[in-house]
């Protein structure tokens, strides 16, 4: 028996050395002569065609099976043998550093593969579908290949184990995709530097944990634009390198990459404030941000930073030296296109720190140097409208029409004194409209989801199409009676009676109410003008008297008690001088100083007594009275119940536009009353009409 075993033994020993020996897999061996032949490696190499491939110089074997080939750096040329594809238990392939040219051939079988070094070499082609079935790729490096232009093909994908991927300056063309960001779990360096890119950093990149990322250098007329905030959520970053593009919008918050350390993004158009994470980072040593359209303050960044490129000449910031503060009315400015997301536009107009004294952008401002209007219309922009508009303190028109903005329209715009024209028309704004003071010219349609329900289709400004007066009716009720004419001058832009309370709202009722008074009123007229009382119009210093914009002002003013405003409340006139003293439970209305005493009323009228009544109607009684100085007026007085507690804000609210209204059909009014249950509206009296 032992003879035998012993025999065997031999036998298989001996196969077995001679099967490792000499007997490379024949696939494999022919795909290496050929790859031999292809290159001339058997000279540069000493790769003999007369020995075994596995035991040549650079190659690995394992099992009779070619795992590793480095040939990097030794000035091959030639190209490369389509039986290369044949190697599948190849784990390593490095051709690095060589003249090798032609087409990359299919590798679509090498299944084992991990490693692929083709860098720095002649290829012309790779195919779209090279990656297929190379689903071990941990690192593919294809830069500095004079491709013809291609893009990174979704085959790619396969390899869901990649760690590096680099093809710099080897005409990728096209977007960056988003599978890049996505399909790979493990990928740290992601380098395609001095392509053809074009298109935007991919939001997918959000829950990357990527350490490396160059784009740098996009060439040929090609770039990468648009926002890079993605970049704050994108925490494994040490690496960045976004240079010599298009991105533009606001720098990021950086403050959760705790890990980066070289940051470029010089030669781009990136806008807005350097914001504090930059300059209070601990691990940055490498920063570049020359040649964008920085704004704001220059930063002054910490010692940490051991390379540093900011040429403030090159940026639009408000001034040259670092850690100077901006004038606060550019503060507002920018906070302003913050909303806008720092449109281009600005940061290439914005210079300096006086938005008055340069040509700025869309920016009007008067002698005093105070913004009166913003013209922003028509320039693409996105975003939403800034509430610090509201900062402006002298601002008359707010032009933002034929925009993308979206959002809705900020309530504190509507506390804005001078206030005139507000322009948002053809945008994408939603929501309801605040209800800002009549003086204000409200421009809205062309927004499809602002909610607004007016439209009376009465006009109320003739001859101005759409244009929606500001609170003609509040949002979401359907009020169709507004009929109080009103005419196109905006009375009163300059003086006291502006600054309106915002926030009026009137309702149907109270429309009412104030048209049957109206027409009692008239009708009352009329018949007196038929019966020949005729009553003289006073003239105008006097009529004025107790008109908001001159109370108090005037120098034959204040013959009447006009209460309502602390600068006012102590005027009394020597006749009434109970007026103030007994206001305590008299409402305010904060428009304007238009409060009349019901004490001057109830003297001028003889105590509301029946001979001075000039009519009576559904709503109350029209009384007739004339103040101390002369002027003739018509007190309304509301039948007690007509209106209740919840009446009483429209009913200041309607006060507040009648005194807006001027018109040759109506009366002014010229102040009014709420004393306890008592309601009084005080008019002008025109006893010849008008
Ligand atoms: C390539 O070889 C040359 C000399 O042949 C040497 O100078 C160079 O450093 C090598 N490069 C690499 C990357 O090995
Ligand atoms: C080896 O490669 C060549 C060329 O691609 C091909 O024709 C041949 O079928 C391959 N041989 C094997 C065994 O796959
Ligand atoms: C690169 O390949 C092209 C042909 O594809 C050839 O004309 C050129 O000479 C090669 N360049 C080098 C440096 O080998
Ligand atoms: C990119 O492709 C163009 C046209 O095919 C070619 O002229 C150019 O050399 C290539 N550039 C690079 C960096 O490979
Ligand atoms: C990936 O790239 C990084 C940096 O470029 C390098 O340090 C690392 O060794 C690479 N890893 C592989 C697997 O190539
Ligand atoms: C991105 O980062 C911002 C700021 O750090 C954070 O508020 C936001 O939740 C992050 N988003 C995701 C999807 O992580
Ligand atoms: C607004 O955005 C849409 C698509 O988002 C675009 O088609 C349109 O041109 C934009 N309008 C303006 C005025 O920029
Ligand atoms: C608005 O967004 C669009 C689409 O992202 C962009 O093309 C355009 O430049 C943006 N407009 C401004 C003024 O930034
Ligand atoms: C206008 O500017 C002057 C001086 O700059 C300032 O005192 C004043 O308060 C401003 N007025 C308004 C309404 O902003
Ligand atoms: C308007 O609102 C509807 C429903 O919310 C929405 O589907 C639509 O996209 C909105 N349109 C615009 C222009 O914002
Ligand atoms: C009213 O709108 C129509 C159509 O939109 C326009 O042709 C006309 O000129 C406008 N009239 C005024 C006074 O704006
Ligand atoms: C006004 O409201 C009433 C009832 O709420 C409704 O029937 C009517 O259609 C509305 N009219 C308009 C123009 O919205």
């Amino acid at each position: 028996m032992e003879p035998v075993v012993i025999l065997l033994a031999f036998i298989i020993a001996a196969f077995s050395i001679i099967a490792s020996a000499t007997q490379t897999n024949p696939d494999d061996a022919a795909a290496m002569h050929a790859l031999a032949r292809a290159l001339g490696a058997d000279g540069a190499m000493k790769w003999s065609p007369d020995t075994d491939p596995c035991s040549w110089n650079r190659v690995l074997c394992s099992d009779g099976r070619v795992t590793s080939i480095q040939m990097g750096n030794q000035s091959l040329a030639g190209s490369l043998p389509p039986e290369l594809g044949n190697l599948t238990a190849l784990t390593r392939l490095e051709l690095q550093n060589n003249r090798i040219s032609g087409q990359i051939p299919s590798l679509a079988g090498l299944s084992s593969l991990q490693f692929l070094l083709l860098h720095d070499n002649n290829f012309s082609f790779i195919s779209s579908n090279f990656f297929v079935g190379l689903t071990s790729l941990n690192a593919v490096y294809l830069d500095n290949n004079p491709f013809e232009p291609w893009k990174i093909p979704g085959s790619l994908r396969d390899a869901g184990g990649l760690v590096n991927f680099s093809a710099n300056s080897a005409n990728v063309s096209g977007t960056v995709p988003d599978f890049l960001a996505t399909a790979f779990p493990s990928l740290d360096h992601l380098a395609l530097a001095f392509n053809l890119l074009s298109g935007h950093l991919p939001a997918a990149f959000i829950g990357s944990g990527i350490r490396s990322l160059w784009l740098n250098n996009q060439v040929g007329g090609n770039s990468l634009s648009g926002g890079i905030s993605v970049i704050q959520n994108m925490t494994g970053l040490e690496q960045l390198w976004l240079q010599s593009n298009s991105f533009s919008g606001p720098l990021p918050d950086i403050s959760a990459l705790v890990g980066l350390r070289d940051l470029q993004l010089r030669d781009n158009q990136l806008t807005g404030p350097v914001p504090n994470s930059f300059t209070t980072s601990k691990s940055l040593t490498r920063i570049t941000l020359t040649n964008n359209l920085l704004q704001g303050p220059v930063p002054e960044f910490s010692d940490s930073v051991q390379e540093l490129d900011l040429d403030p000449k090159t940026e639009s910031f408000c001034l040259e030296k670092p850690g100077a503060h901006c004038e606060s009315i550019v503060d507002i400015l920018l906070s302003i296109v913050k909303s806008f997301e720092y449109p281009v536009r600005f940061g290439e107009n914005w210079k300096g720190n006086d938005p008055c004294g340069g040509d700025w952008l869309g920016i009007t401002c008067d002698d005093r140097g105070n913004i009166t209007v913003t013209n922003f219309q028509k320039m693409g922009l996105n975003g939403t409208i800034s509430p610090d508009f509201a900062k402006l303190p002298a601002l008359q028109k707010l032009l933002l029409s034929n925009n993308n903005l979206t959002g809705t329209i900020p309530a504190t715009l509507t506390s804005l004194p001078y206030l005139t024209e507000v322009d948002l028309s053809d945008n994408l704004i939603s929501g309801e409209v605040p209800n800002f003071p009549k003086t204000v010219l409200l421009k809205t349609q062309g927004n499809p989801n602002i909610s607004i329900n007016v439209l009376n289709p009465v006009s109320f400004r003739p001859g101005r199409n759409n244009s929606i007066p500001a609170n003609s009716a509040p949002p979401g009720r359907n009020n169709s009676i507004h009929g109080i004419p009103e005419s196109n001058e905006v009375p009163g832009s300059k003086g006291k009676s502006n600054s309106i309370q915002p926030g009026i709202i009137i309702g149907s009722v109270l429309a009412a109410i104030c048209i049957i008074s109206l027409v009692a009123l008239l009708t009352t007229w009329h018949y007196y003008k038929k019966n020949s009382l005729n009553f003289n119009r006073v003239q105008s210093p006097n009529t004025t008297v107790i008109h908001p914009r001159h109370s108090g002002s005037g120098p034959d003013l204040v013959k009447v008690t006009v209460a309502g405003s602390s600068a006012n409340a102590g005027s009394t006139s020597e006749n009434y001088s109970r007026a103030s003293s007994g206001s305590t439970d008299v409402h305010v209305v904060e428009a304007g100083n238009m409060m009349i005493s019901i004490q001057v009323l109830r003297s001028v009228t003889n105590n509301f007594g029946e001979e001075n009544i000039l009519g009576r109607g559904g709503f109350g009684t029209v009384y007739k009275g004339e103040l101390h100085d002369g002027t003739k007026i018509a007190v309304k007085r509301m039948e007690s119940g007509v209106l209740g507690t919840k009446g009483l804000n429209e009913f200041k609210s309607e006060i507040a536009v009648l005194t807006k209204v001027r018109h040759r059909n109506l009366v002014s009014l010229l102040g009014y009353c709420l004393d306890g249950m008592e309601r009084l509206l005080v008019y002008e009296y025109m006893p010849q009409g008008h």
